[in-house]
């Protein structure tokens, strides 16, 4: 089992944001992660990468227990994440931003990185990055020159310079119309591998549920279902969820 969260819980005072949720991921597998504004999914995520301490419960990576461990320590266990809100350092061209981040997994640092950067090696990596994820024709653009469908590939190649296990994506599709999420979404699909597993929180229900073999439902901080996509997506309580009903 690559990722293993074991009965996590996160209190935020009196919010319960992630109620007693367990979740295996083997490698390989993409996962769709669903539910309404609010559920908990981001906080499920900031707890598998070490921003959030859960209350109780804990996470294994490869059969390791890391709930205490920092985020560094993780990225270099092989999790990677790319933030919902894309923030990419405006004065680096695409290029150099990738490259920091390949930088970052060999220095421990992307200050370290940023200050000795080996333009050579890393600059070639990260426009091959770059053209994996589509975009290498606009290696040498800076962030404020590129459309917001750049910005969110130029995250998916900072990604995946940390040469990460699994993957995982917050909202990658939001803000992109339909044709850029479908483009998108084919993208992410692509990047999954036999040794690389991607967890995708989004909102774009058609694409989430086109790419993922299974999907896991968050509503109110619990679990509602977790199986094969067209299983879950028929079952009520799901339904009712995302009709804002409430199914019990
Ligand atoms: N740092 C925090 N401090 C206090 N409350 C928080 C914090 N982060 C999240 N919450 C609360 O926890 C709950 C879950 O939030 P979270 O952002 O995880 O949901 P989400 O499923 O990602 O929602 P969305 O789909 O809108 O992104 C919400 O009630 C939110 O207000
Ligand atoms: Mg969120």
């Amino acid at each position: 089992m690559l990722l293993n969260v074991s009965k996590v819980t996160v209190q935020f005072g009196g919010v319960t944001a992630v109620a007693d949720l367990s979740l295996e991921i083997g490698r390989g597998e993409l996962i769709g992660i669903i539910g309404p504004n609010g559920a908990g999914k981001t906080t499920l995520m900031r707890v598998i990468t070490g921003m959030v301490r859960p209350t109780s419960g804990r996470v294994f990576l490869k059969g390791t227990d890391i709930t205490g461990w920092t985020i560094d320590q993780r990225v270099r266990s092989g999790l990677a994440l790319a933030q919902q809100i894309v923030k990419p350092l405006a004065t680096f061209t695409l290029a150099e931003n990738v490259a920091l981040a390949c930088g970052s997994r060999r220095m421990g640092s992307p200050w370290r990185a940023m200050t000795t950067l080996d333009r050579k090696a890393e600059l070639e990596q990260a426009k091959a990055l770059l053209e994996l994820v589509g975009i290498g024709a606009a290696a040498h653009d800076y962030p404020s020159e590129v459309p917001l469908g750049y910005l969110k590939c130029l995250e998916l190649a900072r990604a995946l310079a940390l040469e990460p296990d699994l993957i995982l994506l917050d909202e990658p599709l939001a803000g992109l119309n339909q044709a850029e999420a479908a483009e998108m979404a084919d993208r992410i699909a692509a990047l999954v591998t036999d040794a690389r597993s991607i967890i995708l929180i989004e909102h774009n229900l058609r694409e989430v549920v086109r790419i993922c073999p299974r999907l896991f439902v968050q509503d109110h901080g619990r679990n509602l279902d977790f199986g094969p996509t067209q299983q879950v997506m028929a079952n009520p309580k799901v339904r009712a969820a995302y009709l804002g009903g409430g199914a019990d």
